[in-house]
């Protein structure tokens, strides 16, 4: 889905997020697992306010192991309730239900106290464009899943999806806006798939990459591609595109005249990253 946002747009989506945190318990702030920070809203603690919050940290199946196990240490040392999941599987998703039981410990525990029995906690789900909140819902709402009609005070149209546990899910997410304005931003986000490939230039977007790949997973670039003496760390751009040359000529990617066709080449790296062929890669790490 490719959204443009403009500042009336970003003003309409924290409104429309604000009118429906009126209406549940708890917001699950979904967050790509390969880039936490720069798929997360930038006035996210803004719009959520003190309700009470749990981070999911989705495509975990797609991010290096290690990484994820780091980034969770990170979140929880600000006192954030962290879970990783890979929402296309259902890795983690069953844990998510016990884990709102225990944000939502005390209000439970008001409710008991006063005879009431508790009733299913209903959440919101929030992201940025192509996080997986559609894939979340489905795979939360399951076969067992029924809506639930609209209720008093829930805008027209507006329905709960009973997930079969004690949760109950609003039909339609929140859309949020990235942080546009960061180019290093821009590049993880256009890495990942997040923003159309339309808004950046494809090669510079796989030469950002390489720079990274080449010093993060060197091992993993040389053996996808058969690359050899690649070195540790390629500093500027035009090194990272004659790696980028090299991958194109090793994959067929030519252009007329036996030169090879930088785009087409681009392709096959960022395919190969967004589909986990190149392996579990992430491209953030958190700063401790
Ligand atoms: P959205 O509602 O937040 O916009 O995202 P959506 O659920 O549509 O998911 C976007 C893409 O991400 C989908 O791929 C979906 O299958 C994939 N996805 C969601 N969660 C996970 C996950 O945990 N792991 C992995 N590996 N993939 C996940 P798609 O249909 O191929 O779309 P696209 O990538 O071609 O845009």
């Amino acid at each position: 889905m490719t959204i443009q946002w403009f500042p009336g747009h970003m003003t309409r989506a924290k409104r429309q997020i604000e009118d429906k945190l009126k209406l549940i318990d708890v917001v699950f702030e979904l967050i790509d697992a390969r880039v936490p920070l720069a798929s997360r809203n930038p006035m996210i603690d803004e719009i959520v306010g003190a309700k009470p919050r749990l981070i999911l940290l989705n495509k975990a199946d797609l991010a290096d192991a290690e990484m994820n196990a780091k980034w969770i240490d990170w979140f929880r040392s600000f006192g954030r309730e962290i879970l990783a999941i890979d929402a296309n599987t259902g890795m983690g998703v069953k844990e998510i239900s016990g884990r709102v039981k225990l944000l939502l410990r005390e209000k439970i525990e008001r409710q008991i106290a006063k005879g009431m029995k508790p009733r299913p906690a209903r959440a919101l789900i929030v992201g940025i464009p192509n996080v997986g909140k559609s894939t979340l819902i489905n795979r939360l709402a399951g076969r067992s899943a029924t809506i639930t009609g609209d209720r008093p005070g829930v805008t027209k149209g507006q329905q709960w999806i009973r997930t079969g546990g004690d949760l109950e899910l609003l039909d339609t997410p929140g859309i949020l806006w990235p942080k546009f304005e960061d180019p290093e931003v821009g590049f993880k986000l256009a890495a990942t798939g997040a923003i159309k490939e339309e808004v950046l230039h494809i090669d510079e977007v796989a030469c950002s990459l390489l720079q990274w790949l080449a010093a993060e997973y060197r091992g993993t670039l040389e053996e996808r591609y058969g690359l050899a003496d690649l070195p540790a760390e390629l500093p500027d751009i035009a090194s990272a595109a004659s790696v980028l040359e090299e991958i194109g000529r090793r994959r067929g990617c030519l252009a007329g005249g036996g030169h090879v066709d930088y785009e087409k080449a681009a392709g096959v790296l960022l395919r190969d990253l967004r589909s986990g062929k190149l392996g579990r890669i992430s491209l953030e790490a958190p700063v401790i």
